[in-house]
């Protein structure tokens, strides 16, 4: 393939590279993946206004997210498995990260370690919490993210259980792949990604592995996640975590008005608008169709950020027009990091703010911090809820 030129070129790419099982735990929604298309398709149903002769010289991306300077209002969501896409992908993509003035997000279910990220980079990162029914462990993770100089802590609502994925089932997802007929199929045809994984000694959940007693290897690894997905988790629980964490608190999965008022009450820093990428609730509206709602429901209570669909700086802009704060990629970099690493990432960062930088010129705007709904054509076609 010639030069990528968009994210889609590196969605391609990263297909041949990665071995199935990997590219489609990414690539993929719940059950019918109506919600995770939809959060794609939904973003061109927004319509540009252009403008002409307008001075467009001096123009600037640059804002804040949570409270963090950013070069443009985009943030590397949390992501399962990131060490599976590329050998050492977390250290990576945080390098990327660091480098482009962006946010990093550390899963909980990362394969490098929170420690292993914080060694290999300079400036802090974000970290997300799943909250399990292990309170034990949860609060040393909250420390070990304190220690390691994490700004800002995101806690993940929307995985009390699991959203079934088909291909994750069909593919026998797990990591490291179990040395089974059909995973051995799908690495021998990646032997570049084998190569790579075969040099680095993160192949397992790092943040898990060695912290929780009776778990030191796959297999106990993997029954204890299973059952450790708290379907008890309450709000209740937020002001705990809070009080723990005491620093930056960032509420992810949030997709209805009720929710979202929630949230804000808890005093935390910000929300995301999500559905988890269509990984959960399928049938679930996209986050670009909720964010108007949950904008009015809880006007400057509490800052709105969104993911879900980001495939272009252009939908970057519709969501910072829509009253966005901020905005979050997780398959774009990954599709970046499965295709060629860091530098992968470092081209879908830059992509995406050239893509933006050239947009809002043609909207007529030089400073991101003055985009709003007048760049907009029909920003009321969105769904309300059914009051
Ligand atoms: C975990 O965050 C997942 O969606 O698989």
């Amino acid at each position: 393939m010639s030069k990528p030129c968009d994210v889609s070129d590196y969605q391609r790419l990263a297909q041949k590279r990665v071995p199935r099982m990997f590219f489609d735990y990414a690539d993929s929604g719940s059950w019918t993946e109506s919600t995770y298309r939809r959060n794609e398709t939904d973003f061109q149903r927004l319509l540009l206004r252009q403008r002409v002769a307008v001075d467009m010289t001096r123009r600037s991306t640059a804002t804040s997210m949570a409270g963090d300077k950013v070069s443009m209002p985009v943030a590397l969501a949390p992501t399962g498995l990131t060490g599976m896409q590329h050998a050492d992908g977390e250290i990576l993509a945080a390098q990327a990260a660091e480098q482009f003035g962006v946010p990093f997000t550390l899963s909980t279910m990362s394969i490098c370690s929170i420690e292993d990220v914080a060694a290999h980079t300079q400036k802090p990162f974000w970290f997300q919490l799943y909250v399990m029914r292990d309170r034990d462990f949860i609060g040393r993770l909250i420390d070990r993210a304190k220690a390691a100089g994490c700004s800002a802590l995101m806690v993940t609502l929307d995985l009390q259980i699991l959203g079934q994925r088909h291909k994750d089932i069909r593919n026998g997802l797990s990591a490291p792949p179990k040395m089974t007929l059909n995973s051995l199929l799908q690495l021998a045809t990646r032997p570049h990604w084998c190569l790579k994984m075969l040099g680095t000694r993160r192949r397992g959940f790092g943040n898990i592995i060695g912290h929780v007693s009776g778990v030191s290897d796959l297999s106990s690894l993997g029954a204890w996640t299973a059952e450790q997905f708290d379907p008890q988790l309450s709000w209740d629980d937020i002001d705990w975590i809070r009080e723990r964490w005491g620093g930056k608190l960032i509420l992810k999965g949030i997709l209805d008005p009720e929710d979202a008022r929630m949230a804000a009450r808890t005093g935390a820093d910000a929300l995301i608008v999500s559905n988890h990428g269509g990984r959960q609730l399928d049938g679930a509206p996209s986050s670009i169709a909720m964010l108007p709602t949950i904008l009015d429901a809880v006007g400057d209570d509490i800052e709105v950020h969104v993911d879900g669909g980001i495939r272009s700086g252009q939908d970057v802009l519709k969501a910072v027009c829509l009253g966005a704060k901020g905005t979050y990629i997780g398959r774009p970099f990954l599709y970046g990091l499965g295709a060629a690493g860091k530098a992968g990432v470092d081209d879908v960062l830059r992509i995406l703010h050239q893509e933006l930088d050239t947009t809002m010129a043609l909207c007529g705007e030089r400073l991101l911090t003055n985009l709003g709904r007048h760049n907009l054509l029909e920003p009321t076609l969105f769904d309300r809820p059914v009051q």
